[in-house]
């Protein structure tokens, strides 16, 4: 059996594919049928006088979705999309499709996804899942390039780690309790001090009731980890691996692309690397500079208000900040205060924390967030109590720091978020095979 991407190469033979039909269209002697079959798509013609009444008959009669098995010649042709299609001579149904409900004409998003199960065979999501792919295969060749090792974290955590409002709380037999895992970054940095160089790769829970373009209720997350390291070298890593990334897809997905009309030019600086870096202060004074100007890029509300020190920052102060460079930039130094427990403080201004958020241009927002960790045993141990955290759900967290510590840095990248700006989709429920929300569960 033959594949439709491997068609280009066996111009003049006759070959057998195994497919399914996406949709036809026909008139007198001819049918013309659109093939898929998972690793690409086809045109197919049926000429009646070459393949006879009865098996012309039958692709008359096919439906969309029907599998097939197609015998025929490739021929070259130059206005087809792959350069070649496919003169049939023998054909056959394998499993016949009634009333396929996504037809060719225009469906509203919601119809779509709760036909996702089939919507996954459409060429969208089939070059949005693919671009997928290639970004995870990217990552582990990256990381095993860079001497780390995967070190998967678990998804039962007893502690929270992030905003502990946004927790999945799991009941364990009315006895106990664990939560669904924020993040896995706590026990990379176990694995951390154990190995060196880590990163966990998995999916990660956030109980989260926004309802944004960039919000999932499960996500997956790479969260690399490094002992000893410090905050310069770790948003050195992060524009290392995300150029590195959005190189590889340039290269192995141009297809993929192209179907999804990206302008891939938008993405080529990223690939270079050079990602600029600016404090939270400079990044107040750029957001209250564009304000007053008045000039505000796409998808900022009018009503944007500047954000005052001490405060986070917005989505649309995000997309302020990245809609001024052709790659992403990175925000550091944010006040220690609206960031996590866990970050080590700044030398120079106890207030701030050695932290820092990747925004991605074109307004796809904060694809990375990640700092220098706390090493201090007390100081760390404070800031749990701070919080409010309950300690006994911290020992082995404060273990890190009780038997040769070292500072170490790690971060956490959002793979939806990464993939739906490479992709440069409105929304990152497309990137991912099943979305979860809180507004869908099914299927
Ligand atoms: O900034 P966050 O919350 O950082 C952490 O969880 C750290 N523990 C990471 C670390 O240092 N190891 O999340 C990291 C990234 C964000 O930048 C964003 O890309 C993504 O995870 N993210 C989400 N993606 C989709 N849906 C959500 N609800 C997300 N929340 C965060
Ligand atoms: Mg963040």
């Amino acid at each position: 059996m033959t594949s439709i991407r491997e068609l280009p190469s066996q111009i003049g033979q006759t070959v057998t594919l195994s497919v399914w039909l996406q949709d036809k269209s026909g008139k007198g002697k001819l049918q013309f049928l659109k093939l898929r079959d998972g690793t690409g798509f086809v045109q197919a013609t049926v000429f009646k006088p070459e393949v006879g009444e009865a098996v012309f008959e039958t692709a008359r009669h096919l439906t969309q979705e029907s599998s097939l098995r197609v015998t025929g010649e490739v021929r070259a042709d130059e206005r087809a999309p792959g350069g070649v299609e496919l003169a049939v001579s023998g054909l056959e149904v394998i499993g016949a499709s009634g009333d396929y409900p996504i037809t060719p004409k225009e469906h509203g998003v919601d119809f779509l996804q709760d036909h996702r199960h089939l919507w996954l065979r459409h060429r969208r999501p089939w070059a949005i899942l693919r671009v997928r792919d290639a970004v995870q295969r990217a990552i582990t060749d990256f990381f095993a390039g860079e001497g780390f090792i995967r070190f998967d974290a678990p998804l039962f955590t007893p502690n929270a780690a992030e905003d502990s409002t946004e927790l999945f709380e799991i009941d364990l037999f009315g006895e106990d309790k664990a939560f669904l895992s924020q993040t896995g970054q706590l026990h990379a940095e176990a694995g951390a001090l154990a190995f060196g160089k880590v990163y966990t790769f998995g999916p990660t829970f956030r109980a989260e009731k926004s309802k944004t373009r960039r919000h999932l209720l499960e996500f997956w997350m790479i969260e690399p980890e490094v002992a000893p390291s410090d905050h310069q070298q770790n948003m050195a890593l992060q524009e290392k691996m995300i150029s590195f990334i959005v190189g590889r897809v340039l290269e192995s997905c141009a297809e993929e692309l192209t179907m999804l009309g990206r302008d891939v030019e938008k993405l080529r600086p990223t690939a270079e690397g050079n990602f600029p870096r600016i404090t939270y202060s400079e990044a107040l004074e750029r957001i209250r500079g564009v304000i007053e100007s008045g000039e505000l890029p796409p998808n900022v509300p009018a009503d944007t208000q500047p954000v005052e020190w001490g405060d986070d920052l917005g989505a649309p102060h995000e997309t302020i900040v990245g809609s001024q460079f052709d790659r992403p930039v990175m925000i550091e130094k944010y006040p220690a205060a609206i960031k996590a427990f866990y970050m080590q403080p700044d030398p120079e201004d106890a207030r701030l924390a050695l932290c820092d958020d990747m925004i991605a241009p074109e307004g796809y927002g904060e694809i990375i967030g990640g700092s220098e960790r706390i090493h201090d045993y007390d100081l760390l141990k404070s800031r749990i109590e701070a919080q409010g955290l309950p300690l006994e759900a911290f020992e082995w967290y404060l273990d890190l720091r009780r038997y040769g510590s070292v500072p170490h840095a790690g971060y956490g990248m959002g793979l939806e978020r990464l993939i739906a700006w490479i992709c440069g989709i409105e929304h990152i429920r497309e990137a991912i095979p099943f979305p979860r929300m809180l507004t869908r569960m099914y299927p």
